[in-house]
């Protein structure tokens, strides 16, 4: 079994990942410049699997140092996770966003091309499918329609840029993961989503709301047409997301594969404000806003292929990811 390194391994999703990597017995390495994350998460990773991975301390748009890491690493494939994330944050500062994500991801392509190292799997998005005109997304929709910010755009040409890549070097693997929306943690609690600065995202805001750091959840918007008003998506819990890159990356060759990673599932924010007031035993205080500009009714995937081809299922539910989201909040 070959090394893996993760770039963003501190980060949410990375973390995670990294945890199911190494129960597996794959041994990995973690490049990380911890904009959005804590290096306390390697003494939580190193309890909860017995293994602390190595750590580089690295900028992925400092070449000369991501290029380091490769000549010494001897990597077998890279699951690129790092990357700038905030919806609304990159269309206030969309250069930085085009420069983190797009740059970045070039000099991890360079450096794989330096060493050798002809693997690696992309975290990217649901929101590249933009506006699909359906409810379900299915990985031959077209892509890269009606994106409404730059960081969606990133997503977008960064699965353009390793498509290309792909098509030049017929030894190289790419594997685009597109997530919907990732909630939950580690059921030890020790891990979760811990956002630097106010957060866009339903669940951490959730948190926040929960913690008394902000006073109430604002629900944007109640008369979609949807069971109960509020618009519907697909939330999986991170620790199936995780599952899904090891039998993605079991399975990889030359080419270029595409999947889903969701549930087939939708949840209404109502239905996920009562999820977590089960779970939580307490109301949580919220009120109803006026739409956000962009969202969409409902979004889900259609996980039909990741299944098919990859054997993979979400197993966990939106009540297993509020219980362990408890967890969390009372552990931290
Ligand atoms: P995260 O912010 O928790 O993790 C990203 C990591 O990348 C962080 O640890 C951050 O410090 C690191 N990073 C940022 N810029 C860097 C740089 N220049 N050099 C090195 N490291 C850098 O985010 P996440 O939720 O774990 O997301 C991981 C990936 O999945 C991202 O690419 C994100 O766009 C994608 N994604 C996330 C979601 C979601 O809702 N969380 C949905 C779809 C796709
Ligand atoms: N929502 C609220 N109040 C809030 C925040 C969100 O009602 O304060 C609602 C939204 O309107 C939406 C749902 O909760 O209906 C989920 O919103 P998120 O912002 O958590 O997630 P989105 O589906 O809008 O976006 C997410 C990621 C993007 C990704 C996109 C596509 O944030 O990175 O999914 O899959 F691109």
């Amino acid at each position: 079994m070959g090394k893996i390194l993760a770039t963003g391994g501190t980060g949410y999703i990375g973390s995670h990942t990294v945890i199911e990597l190494i129960k597996k017995g794959y041994e990995v390495e973690i490049l990380d410049n911890l904009f959005n994350s804590k290096i306390e998460v390697l003494d939580k990773i190193e309890k909860i699997t017995g293994v602390k991975p190595k750590f580089h301390e690295v900028d992925m748009l400092d070449a000369e140092n991501v290029e380091k890491v490769f000549a010494e690493g001897n990597f077998d494939t890279v699951i690129h996770f790092a990357g700038l994330k905030a919806v609304g944050e990159s269309v206030e500062k969309p250069l930085e966003y085009y420069k983190t994500n797009i740059d970045g991801t070039l000099n991890i392509l360079n450096s794989m091309k330096n060493n050798g190292v002809k693997k690696i799997i992309f975290s990217s998005s649901a929101t590249i499918y933009g506006d699909p005109g359906q409810p379900q997304c299915v990985e031959t929709l077209e892509t890269g329609r009606e994106l409404t910010n730059p960081y969606g755009k990133t997503k977008y040409m960064i699965e353009e840029i390793l498509k290309d890549a792909a098509f030049a070097d017929k030894e190289l693997s790419v594997t685009l993961l597109r997530y919907f929306n990732p909630v939950g943690n580690h059921e030890s609690g020790l891990i979760g989503e811990d956002p630097n600065g106010i957060p866009n995202n339903l669940m951490p805001i959730i948190m926040k709301v929960y913690k008394k750091e902000i006073p109430e959840l604002s629900v944007f918007g109640d008369d979609y047409d949807t069971r109960d008003g509020s618009c519907i998506r697909d939330y999986i819990h991170v620790v199936d997301l995780a599952n899904g890159h090891i039998l993605a990356m079991e399975k990889m060759q030359p080419g270029v594969s595409i999947y889903n990673l969701g549930t087939g599932n939708g949840t209404t924010v109502f239905e996920m404000i009562k999820a977590f007031e089960n779970a939580s035993g307490e109301k949580l205080p919220y009120k109803i806003a006026p739409r956000r500009a962009g969202d969409l009714p409902v979004l889900t995937a259609n996980a039909e292929k990741a299944e098919k081809e990859l054997g993979w299922r979400a197993t966990h539910t939106v009540e297993d990811a509020m219980r362990d989201t408890i967890n969390f909040l009372r552990n931290a």
